[in-house]
Formats: structure tokens, sequence, C-alpha cells
């Protein structure tokens, strides 16, 4: 939380299939009226047209997804650039609540276990880790080598939650975006903030 009282979350995107991720994550933090600090990697930049409606930037991509009350909000959001260590979360002296990398590279994995910190991603990663704050990664790949695995270990043992992009299907989704929704609001209730889109499981009976 920073010196105004408002919340605030770092989201990063990086350039592993499944941008939509990073983009419904970020829409449904916006019902949350924090600050989002958002890092768009150099990949995921290039790879945003092909995976959204054509969208030069993120920016853009969020305004396709976003309905008219959620694009007024956009404001609350940041952008900054991989190489940005001058941005804010790259220093454990700017009080962020949680961060979140959506979808989560191997290669951003990786260097995250290994403490390769040559990125702002990586940077406020590690800036999330050394201050205890909550750090989630939702990797996206398949099927998992060893390292992988071992470097989801590694995270996990860091401090960090690893929540795969792994929808279920209880929830009968009726829809792509209620797939990536179900992902999206384990990743935002695994930061600490509230989100609407899942009830608790059974939690009249279990009263
Ligand atoms: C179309 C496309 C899809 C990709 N999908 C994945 C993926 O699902 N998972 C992954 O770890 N890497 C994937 N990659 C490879 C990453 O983009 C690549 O490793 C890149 O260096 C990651 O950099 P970043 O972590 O800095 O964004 C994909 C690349 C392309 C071009």
């Amino acid at each position: 939380m920073g010196d105004s009282g408002k919340k605030r979350a770092v989201v990063a995107v990086t350039g592993a299939s499944g941008i939509i991720y990073g983009l419904r994550l970020i829409k449904m933090l916006l019902s949350q009226n924090c600050g989002i600090f958002c890092i768009i990697s150099r990949a995921a930049a290039e790879i945003m047209p092909a995976e959204t409606d054509g969208a030069q930037n993120a920016l853009q991509a969020l305004e396709n997804i976003c309905t008219k009350d959620e694009a007024q909000k956009l404001k609350c959001v940041k952008f900054f650039e991989e190489d940005d260590f001058y941005a804010p979360c790259a220093s454990g002296s700017f009080m962020f609540d949680a961060m979140a990398i959506a979808p989560c590279s191997m290669k951003t994995l990786g260097k995250i276990a290994s403490g390769v910190g040559d990125n702002l991603i990586i940077r406020a990663a590690e800036v999330a880790l050394k201050e205890r704050r909550r750090l989630v990664v939702v990797p996206r790949e398949t099927p998992l080598a060893l390292t992988h695995l071992r470097n989801m270990c590694a995270v996990s043992e860091a401090g960090g939650i690893v929540l795969p992009a792994c929808p279920a299907f209880y929830q009968k989704p009726e829809s792509v975006d209620a797939l990536v929704d179900f992902v999206c609001a384990r990743a935002v209730s695994a930061m600490g903030f509230k989100q609407d889109f899942l009830k608790e499981w059974n939690y009249e009976e279990m009263l």
C-alpha cells in the first residue's frame, strides 16, 4: 500500500502464449480501484497483435476487452517497458501489495528461480520475494521439462505462488473468456485482492 493508502498491484505480461490471461487479470483488478503498474516484456509486445484482435499495444488490447466503465479506470494503469530500471517497482522502497506475472514464460520463470534480475519484470519479482510480498506466477507451457519443474520448485521455495494456467471445468464455462477468468480469479485471490467472479466452494453449507 502506498502513501495515499491506495492498494497497488504490479502485473507483468511475458511472451508465453496466453497474453489474454494478463489482460483479463488487469481487467479484473480494475474493479479494485487499485493502482496497477504493468510491465510488458518485449516478447509479449511482439505476440500481442497475433493473440488479440490485432491490438498494437497493451492499452489498445485492454480497451478492446473493457466495458465503458472499466475503460474509464484504465487511467489507473501505468505501463513500463522491460528495460526501465528507473520504474518505481524496481526498488524495495516503493510499496506495492502484490505482483503477478501472467502469462509467465519459462525464460522469465527460470531467471526468477536463479536470481538473474536483468530486466524490470525479474527485478520487480525479486523485490516482491525479498520484501516478503506476494508474487504469483502463472506459467504457460506444456509439456514441462525437468528444468521447468525445478524452476517452479525454486520459485515456490523462495515464497512465490506458482499458479499454472489450468482452468477448472466444474463451473461449466460457456466461453473461452470464462475459462481464462477462472485462472485470473484464482490469481487475483492469490495476490490477496478481492474478486467477484468465483464463489467459495459450497460456502453456504460450510457456515
Ligand atoms: C507465438 C509464440 C508463443 C510462445 N509461447 C510460449 C509459451 O507458451 N511458453 C513459453 O514459456 N514460451 C513461449 N514462447 C517463447 C517466449 O516468447 C520466449 O522464450 C521469450 O524469450 C520469452 O521472453 P520474456 O519472458 O522476456 O517475455 C512463445 C513464443 C512465440 C513467438
